[in-house]
């Protein structure tokens, strides 16, 4: 898909990858970007830098998502791309709070179904329409210091995975963006608590969303904007075993980094 004369959501607007989806969006000739942030004000500088609309949402509700397709659809009159990109970093394993791992489920995985739900009913009578995911690495090969992370997003690739194959013959596009380290808030907050591993490989938001348009032009369902990736998931899929001793080696690194 062209963004050309196109009307996208992006939840998650007002920072980082969201906010370097929306510019581009709208550096692209998007007729429409509706901005979407729990943060407003944020949400609103992006919209009136690109002429775009804000709306503050808290994606984990799903009275808010249908609120905003509403409100994209009443404004423009259409929605063609629905980018929900909006998440959030929680760390541990299994000994993290319940609360933790309810937060990051509620932020990180169900808002993906909410937008779909809201979105797909009219992309389908119009034969047209694209979903893209923010999804992560983590969704490929996991997470070594963020186990709710890491599952959340493995759900979240499932699911894109999913709507791929029971919507791709009604003329519905679905990607999943997989990047690793992004410079953004969420990997400066990741580096403050010591989960650091991604800091090396980092790349600009502004890189990733040159990626997710050359992707969404060709309609790629996997997204990968460090090529690498995709060479660990075929070391993955050729021998798990090997893959996961390859894992633990580099957990006991980051470990000893983190005590020296
Ligand atoms: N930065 C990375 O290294 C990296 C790597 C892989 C995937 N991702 C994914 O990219 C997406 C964007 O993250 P980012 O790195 O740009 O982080 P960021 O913290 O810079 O931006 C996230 C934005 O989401 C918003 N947000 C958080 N909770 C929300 C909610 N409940 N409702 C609405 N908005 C909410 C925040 O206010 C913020 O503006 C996330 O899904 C993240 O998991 C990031």
């Amino acid at each position: 898909m062209e963004l050309r004369d196109r009307v996208a959501v992006v939840t998650g607007g007002a920072n980082g990858i969201g906010r370097a989806l929306a510019r581009r969006f709208a550096a692209e000739g998007a007729r429409g970007v509706v901005v979407a942030d729990l943060d407003g004000d944020g949400a609103q500088a992006v919209a009136d830098e690109i002429g775009g609309r804000a709306v503050r949402c808290d994606v984990a509700d799903e009275a808010q998502i249908i609120a905003l397709v509403d409100e994209a659809l009443a404004a423009y009159g259409q929605l063609d791309v629905m980018a929900s990109n909006a998440g959030i970093g929680v760390g541990g394993g299994p000994e993290a709070p319940n609360a933790d791992w309810q937060r990051v489920w509620d932020v990180n995985f169900m808002p993906h179904v909410y937008a779909a739900r809201a979105a797909v009913p009219a992309m389908r009578e119009r034969g047209e329409g694209y979903l893209l995911g923010t999804v992560s690495a983590a969704a490929l090969v996991n997470h070594i210091g963020a186990a709710p992370y890491a599952v959340t997003k493995s759900g979240a690739l499932s699911f894109y995975e999913w709507l791929a194959i029971a919507h791709g013959d009604d003329g519905i596009a679905v990607s999943a963006l997989c990047p690793q380290g992004v410079r953004t808030n969420m990997l400066a907050e990741e580096a403050r608590t010591g989960r650091s591993m991604l800091q090396a490989g980092a790349i600009e938001p502004e890189q990733v969303a040159g990626t997710v348009v050359a992707a969404m032009r060709d309609e790629t369902f996997l997204i990968l904007p460090h090529a690498e990736v995709a060479e660990y998931v075929r070391r993955k899929a050729d021998d798990y075993d090997r893959w996961l001793r390859g894992m633990r080696r580099l957990r006991d690194r980051v470990v000893q980094g983190e005590a020296g």
